[in-house]
């Protein structure tokens, strides 16, 4: 119903913006692969090193990249207001239902009280208002004085962060670093007038709590779950293939899937973006120092069953924490990288990155974001476990199983 609501509005606004479309793409493409402007090497400054030191943790540095990962675009409304035309797209068709339902979260602490049962759920005029409150996570508007949106971009907190729905589903408090299993990023792009009809199948194919973050790049498309971006102080290499720390990671997001304005090379995969000014790499140590400041979250009070837990700690110790060593859960930290086939999980995504192998997940807060494994192949602890059964012919009993799975909740 929703998906054909936004079909509607999408073909609706192909005809009347009548742009073309592959023109739009190949333009974005152009930006993001060759982008070479004006390069000036003194801004062009190496990935600092990925070791939280006592400078990094002042209350300074930690709110400034608070506010950068909360509301920070790099400049990125180029790409979703100039290019794809979103600001159009949700001033016309996205009422508040409609933008609860692709996954969009409402922050409650900046709404007045009692607004919500005031206002027309129902009415795109409404998620105008909510932005110009900037109450919607991850994304910033520039509301005008006759309130239409002028400027529209994302930020991190759009797939790295939900909300605690204590005012109702979608709208609550920020919980930032928890990923937004409910967004359809996929869903909403294919809204925009600019993409192709074959661009617009593919994106509305990822569903729910994922992302390609390399379609743009290589035309392919093996959708990731959206991970946690918190519990990563002691992990040294950032992504499922561990492509490199954090730094490296939140600058590739930043500059080629947000499309924000600034500096990223990678020889390994022939990218190399200079975009003057630079508005992504002065911010990415107080953005790291934030992200490394997120713990993982434990588990609810009576979620899990302690006594079966302990027992399937055994057996993880026994079975497991041969990759998924020590306090982190991953053996990455000195190096180590898996092939799919050694843990059984499909290979076409890594093949697609720089390391060509993945890194043994990290294990934190594992009851909050299910599916699990790269792809979601994984729905449930329990599916893990089977997974990994079946796999490793760890011939382990049902118990055994239950216990394992118990454990892991415990994480
Ligand atoms: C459109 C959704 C989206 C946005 C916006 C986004 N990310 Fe991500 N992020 C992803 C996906 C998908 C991955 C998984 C990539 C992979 O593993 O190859 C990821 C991976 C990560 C990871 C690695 C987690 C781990 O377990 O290693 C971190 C950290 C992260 N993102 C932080 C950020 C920051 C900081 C920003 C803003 C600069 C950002 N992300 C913007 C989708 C997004
Ligand atoms: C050979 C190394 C290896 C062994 C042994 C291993 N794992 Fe893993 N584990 C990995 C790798 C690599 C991944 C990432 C796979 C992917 O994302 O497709 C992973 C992912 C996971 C995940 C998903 C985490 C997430 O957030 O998506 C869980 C849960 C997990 N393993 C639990 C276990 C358990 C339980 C065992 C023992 C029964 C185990 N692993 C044994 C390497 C291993």
């Amino acid at each position: 119903m929703i998906a054909e609501m936004m079909h509607t509005a999408a073909r609706a606004l192909d005809k009347r913006i009548g742009i073309a479309p592959l023109a739009i793409i190949a333009m974005a493409a152009g930006t993001a692969l060759v982008g070479c402007e004006e390069r000036d090497s003194q801004e062009t400054e190496p990935a600092p090193p990925d070791t939280v030191t006592a400078e990094e943790t002042t209350p300074e540095l930690l709110a400034e990249g608070q506010r950068i990962f909360r509301f920070d675009t790099f400049g990125d409304e180029k790409f979703w207001t100039d290019t794809l035309h979103m600001h159009e797209v949700v001033e016309q068709n996205v009422d508040p239902t409609t933008a609860l339902a692709v996954g969009l979260k409402v922050d409650a602490d900046v709404l007045p009280p009692g607004i919500l049962e005031q206002v027309d759920l129902t009415s795109p005029a409404t998620t105008v208002a909510l932005l110009k409150m900037n109450a919607v996570v991850g994304i910033q508007a520039t509301v005008d004085e006759n309130n239409h949106i002028t400027r529209l971009g994302v930020t991190c907190a759009l797939c790295h962060s939900t909300v605690d729905n204590s005012v109702m589903p979608g709208i609550g408090r920020r919980m930032d670093g928890w990923p937004n299993r409910d967004l359809n990023v996929g869903a909403i792009i294919a809204l925009s007038p600019a993409v192709t009809a074959e661009q617009k199948a593919v994106y509305e194919s990822w569903g729910p709590g994922k992302y390609d973050p390399r379609f743009n790049m290589d035309g392919e498309s093996t959708p990731l779950v959206l991970p946690p971006a918190y519990g990563l102080a002691e992990v040294e290499n950032e992504t499922y293939t561990a492509e490199g720390p954090i730094s490296y990671w939140n600058a590739y997001v930043a500059v080629t899937q947000m499309h924000g304005q600034g500096n990223f090379s990678d020889e390994r995969l022939g990218i190399d973006v200079q975009q003057s000014p630079d508005l992504v790499t002065s911010k990415l140590p107080a953005l790291r120092a934030y992200q490394h400041s997120l713990p993982a979250p434990s588990p609810p009070a009576g979620s899990f069953d302690t006594a079966a837990a302990e027992r399937g700690r055994a057996l993880f110790d026994r079975t497991c924490a041969t990759c998924h060593v020590g306090g982190t859960g991953t053996d990455n930290n000195s190096g180590t990288l898996h092939a799919p086939a050694e843990t059984g999980v499909d290979g076409a995504y890594a093949a697609r990155t720089a390391n060509r192998a993945y890194r043994t997940t990290p294990l934190r807060g594992l009851w909050q974001h299910p599916p699990y494994f790269h792809d979601g192949s994984g729905a449930t602890l329990t599916d893990v476990v089977a997974h990994y059964t079946r796999v490793l012919t760890l011939g382990l009993t049902t118990e055994e199983q239950q216990d394992l799975v118990e454990f892991l909740k415990s994480l």
